[in-house]
């Protein structure tokens, strides 16, 4: 079993933005078929396709294997021992080879790999030899200060190129990289760094956000100073803001005074199939990320194969997806797919509204995009800013648009189609993990018909299905358990430094089956409708935070006593995070008190994690064996306006709270 305290049962109130999807079911019946111009050209147009791949799923991921560049062809597909898979043992190949090396041996060395557009405005691009060049010096300067294949590099960086060069030249030497988002804490990049044994840290001295310069740099020095992170041996920096930062002498080195002097050119390692390619930290349902771990071949070939069919990348398209590298979307879809793809993509460093709400539109017809993807709390936020923005753009260059990150409500869905799309862009929802490193469930362009807020269905060679508490699938029209049966290329091969905690998160619940922790609805046409997670993981904003890990965070403040974590529906973020907080004797509530509660989150995990709201409370429901009552916490937070701030001691939430604590029932 799984640790939660909650079951949600089939046909429960799922939670978050997934509550509008939900409710519009009933009453969603707009469909939309793929445009017969697009339907026409698409990458993938047979429809019998999954059944082919359902037949032979070894069969379909080899076939697609082979469009990738091997030193060595693989002996066997795949082993299966649950929950251990291997795919394509005995073969041999490098990522960075297959990302770079082999398109500009093709010829095509003088396409661009990456428009970059930086916040403040500074522009760039640079092309797939250029790339090739950056890489191979920037691999030669990582060699040169003592990391090798196996070893594990910490990545904390802005949007700016160094930071794919930096990921590329890892691969190019067998060194497992690991990106921690740079916005958060130094605690923890700290616990990631340790947990990961980072020998090198590559960073920058900061980025930039809303036109201001952040730190990065000042982060690293917390995260690794007195010994706190002893694996680390030297730090890499990048020249961003030109701030000032303090460089420890023998340990801090400048990129610029060691990666343009070497060499453009490095001899890749051969890397074996089934060779760790990097660890990527996600939340769970206890205060400790973990360190997902993925591999070389699978992973390359899941983001590679679904990023060219469920985008439907073509030569001449201009492909940006607006996230972050420091997530799993940034890894498999601004990086590893689309160069894998030989794709021309745009990384842009800031936010959408900065310095305009238009941003976003500037950048689409500045570059001719063509496709794009991004995450429904930005199609919302973009709703808000209203229409006026885009309309004022040529954004006919687009016609493929994409969502991830958390269930789509129908209305940002069909804005989405109308406002960005100019109704001929087929709209793909694409539900993934991190564990899964690829898309699992999405529509094919070119053969499905869409429905706004449905996923569609999972995708030729994965199987996945929907099953109550029991592990029976469920009939058409009914919700339960979102699970996938069978292995897949780019599945996480484990939680790094803990096989106990990855069988037990993923594989006990349903034994033998992958359970993601979603709750999902089949429609009658067989059609999945996400619900959101079933957990104490909550998605704000698509990023995926622990109540626990916040929670802990509460805790550790010296006049916190107890604290509870719940999420709650929120119009732009999806979920946003409420905190129930009992204080120890002596501290009395306040405003200001609990800003400084925020501030002490924010420096704990990062400013993502600060609760929305904050209510100090005399009690916590709680469950005759001490489990606190999240369900019931929910209701009150979903239940009630209780605002952007800290509201203080609501007399009917007390007393509904503690009517609960006393009756100390248990929930079922
Ligand atoms: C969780 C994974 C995959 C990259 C971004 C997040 C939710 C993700 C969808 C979608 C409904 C979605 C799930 C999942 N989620 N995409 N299209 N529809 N829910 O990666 O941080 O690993 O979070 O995000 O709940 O489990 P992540």
């Amino acid at each position: 079993m799984t640790h939660r305290d909650d079951p949600i049962t089939p046909g429960d109130a799922p939670r978050g933005a997934s509550q509008d999807a939900i409710e519009a079911l009933s009453r969603e019946d707009r469909t939309f078929p793929p445009p017969p111009g697009f339907a026409d050209q698409a990458n993938v147009r047979d429809p019998d396709v999954y059944e082919r791949a359902a037949a032979d799923p070894e069969g379909y991921w080899a076939k697609a294997a082979r469009s990738l560049d091997w030193y060595r062809p693989w002996d066997t597909v795949l082993s299966w021992d649950p929950p251990n898979a291997r795919w394509f043992d005995g073969g041999q190949l490098n990522v960075s080879v297959n990302c770079l090396d082999r398109h500009v041996a093709s010829g095509h060395g003088d396409k661009v790999a990456y428009y970059w557009e930086g916040e403040p405005g500074d522009r760039t691009r640079i092309t797939y030899a250029e790339l090739l060049a950056e890489v191979c010096r920037c691999a030669n300067a990582l060699r040169g200060l003592g990391v090798g294949r196996g070893d594990k590099v910490a990545v904390y960086m802005p949007m700016i190129l160094e930071m794919p060069i930096a990921m590329l030249a890892c691969t190019r030497i067998g060194a497992v990289h690991t990106v921690v988002f740079g916005g958060f804490s130094a605690e923890s990049l700290r616990d990631r760094i340790n947990d990961a044994g980072a020998k090198l840290v590559v960073t920058a001295d900061g980025g930039y956000r809303r036109g201001k310069p952040s730190a990065l740099k000042v982060n690293v020095d917390d995260a690794i100073a007195d010994g706190q992170a002893p694996s680390v041996e030297r730090v890499l920096v990048a020249r961003r803001t030109g701030q000032d930062v303090t460089m420890v002498e023998g340990r801090d080195i400048w990129w610029d005074e060691v990666v343009p002097r070497q060499a453009p050119e490095c001899e890749p390692e051969r890397m074996e199939s089934e060779d760790p390619l990097y660890l990527l930290y996600t939340s769970g349902t206890t205060a400790k990320p973990k360190g997902i771990v993925h591999t070389t071949a699978g992973y390359l070939l899941g983001a590679a194969h679904t990023h060219r069919t469920v985008f439907d990348i073509k030569d001449d398209d201009v492909y940006w997806c607006a996230a972050d590298i420091g997530w799993v979307t940034g890894h498999s879809y601004i990086l590893y797919g689309p160069l894998a793809n030989r794709t021309t993509g745009v990384m842009y460093e800031g936010t959408p509204d900065f310095p305009a709400p238009d941003r976003w539109w500037d950048i689409v017809e500045r570059y001719r995009v063509s496709v794009l993807y991004t995450a429904p709390t930005a199609i919302r936020a973009h709703m808000k800013w209203g229409p006026q923005h885009a309309a004022g753009h040529d954004l006919s260059s687009l016609r493929l648009l994409g969502s991830v990150g958390e269930p789509i409500n129908p209305e940002a869905w069909v804005w989405y189609h109308h406002h960005i799309g100019g109704d001929r862009c087929p709209v793909v929802d694409t539900w993934w993990q991190t564990e899964t490193g690829a898309i699992m469930i999405a529509p094919l362009p070119g053969l499905t018909t869409t429905k706004p807020g449905s996923a569609s269905r999972p995708l030729p060679g994965i199987e996945a299905d929907i099953v109550d508490g029991d592990g029976n699938p469920v009939p058409p029209g009914s919700g339960g358990y979102l699970v996938v049966k069978g292995p897949w290329p780019a599945m996480l091969r484990g939680i790094h430094g803990d096989p106990e905690r990855f069988q037990k998160t993923y594989w006990d619940r349903f034994p033998g089956t992958y359970f993601p922790g979603d709750g999902a609805r089949r429609d009658e046409d067989g059609d999945y409708w996400l619900m959101g997670r079933v957990d104490d993981v909550m998605n704000i904003s698509g990023h995926r935070l622990s109540t626990t890990e916040i929670e802990s965070a509460l805790v550790s403040h010296q006049s916190v006593a107890e604290a509870a974590v719940v999420g709650t529906p929120d119009d732009l973020t999806g979920e946003a995070i409420a905190a129930f907080v009992i204080l120890k004797l002596g501290t009395e509530p306040s405003v200001a008190f609990g800003d400084e509660l925020r501030q002490h989150v924010a420096a704990k995990i990062g400013p993502i994690a600060k609760p929305k709201t904050l209510l100090f409370t005399p009690d916590l429901p709680k469950t005759r064996s001490g489990k606190i009552m999240r369900r019931l916490l929910r209701d009150i937070a979903a239940g009630r306006s209780l605002g952007d701030t800290t509201t203080l001691a609501d007399a009917d939430v007390v007393e509904t709270i503690r009517d609960a604590s006393r009756a100390g029932r248990d929930e079922e």
